[in-house]
């Protein structure tokens, strides 16, 4: 049988997916793994599992000369050196779909605690501070009503537009592609980046992160939002410039933001502790307990399907298995 390393301890329905298909390896804590062990766990296994957490580059594929599968048990696969694992013939996998509607769930939570200061007013509360009811007690700014602008009309993008319907907004959005359909079906409105970021009450980034999206949004478009808007972030960290964003929230170029993801997690900027006008979330937005177990085992049928030669349900790089080939070593792909 062939063997599946996992880096991290999945749920249990999903481990028992590779029951008899697959020897599966798992580390003996479940911790993050330092480069050098991921890369030393990797060297014998056929398949591996991995989490966004775990880098997956050059020098870890270097080490990894059995290596048929990457599964990540994630949408986003940037930390993943695709082109690197698609020159070695390995497919590389995702967890597309089965995140979409809790992570525009989790999109909302952070617009709307940001708005209404959900955040501050619940520290407010638990401190014994709420002696009297006051009329301009934590004021925020109002959601219905106003125009959300979306940046990646993805799947994501799209749910959280569904959403924003039911707060009668005006929607507009950007995307690489214009998606007629969508326009059709959720009312959402193309403009440019500009335009958006100048009329928007509320900016939500859905793109992926890659080379052109790097900094997306960083100090001419802080500085060209409105200064009573919001920024939600729950895409990725980099998409940001996050220390620009510290000043644009402490100087006032925006009324504030709601945050998922940093540049470099998990690390997060020190100076966005102080901004009362952030919400702070750990990268949870897709941490509900279905979907997460949903991604689990979507991961790890996703990497069983290349292990027995089949084609998996979501490749990254399906030129590998486009190959006469198929990917390195699989019977009758
Ligand atoms: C989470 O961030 C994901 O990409 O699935």
């Amino acid at each position: 049988m062939p063997t599946l390393f996992c880096s991290r301890h999945l749920p249990a329905d999903a481990l028992a997916l590779a029951h008899g298909r697959a020897t599966l390896r798992l580390p003996p804590e479940d911790r993050h793994l330092p480069p050098a062990e991921l890369g030393r766990q990797v060297e014998a296994a056929e398949g591996l599992v991995c989490l966004l957490t775990d880098t997956v580059d050059e020098t870890l594929l270097e080490r990894a000369r059995q290596l048929r599968v990457i599964a990540n048990v994630a949408v986003g696969f940037d930390n993943i050196d695709v082109a690197a694992a698609t020159r070695r013939k390995i497919v590389v996998t995702n967890t597309p779909g089965v995140l979409t509607e809790t992570t525009a769930d989790f999109t909302w939570a952070l617009l709307l605690a940001t708005a209404r200061r959900v955040a501050e007013a619940d520290a407010y509360t638990r401190a014994g501070q709420y002696k009297e009811w006051g009329l301009t007690l934590l004021l925020g700014g109002d959601v219905f009503g106003k125009t959300l602008g979306i940046l990646g009309l993805g799947r994501i993008g799209k749910a959280v537009a569904r959403r924003a319907q039911g707060f009668g907004m005006r929607l507009l959005y950007h995307d690489a592609v214009r998606d007629p359909a969508a326009e059709r079906e959720l009312g959402v409105v193309f403009e440019s980046k500009a335009a958006i970021l100048a009329h928007a009450d509320f900016v939500t980034l859905h793109v992926p992160l890659l080379a052109e999206t790097h900094h997306y949004i960083g100090e001419p478009e802080l500085r060209a939002m409105k200064r009573t808007a919001y920024l939600v972030n729950a895409s990725r960290g980099p998409v940001v410039d996050e220390a620009t964003l510290v000043r644009a929230l402490q100087e006032g170029w925006i009324a504030g933001a709601g945050l998922d993801v940093y540049e470099e997690e998990p690390r997060v900027h020190p100076g966005l502790f102080a901004c009362r006008n952030a919400v702070l979330a750990p990268h949870i937005a897709s941490a509900s307990i279905e979907t997460r177990h949903r991604m689990a085992r979507m991961a790890v049928e996703n990497a069983l399907a290349v292990l027995e030669g089949r084609r998996p349900a979501n490749p990254v790089n399906p030129e590998v298995l486009g190959d006469e080939d198929g990917p390195r070593g699989a019977a009758g792909a």
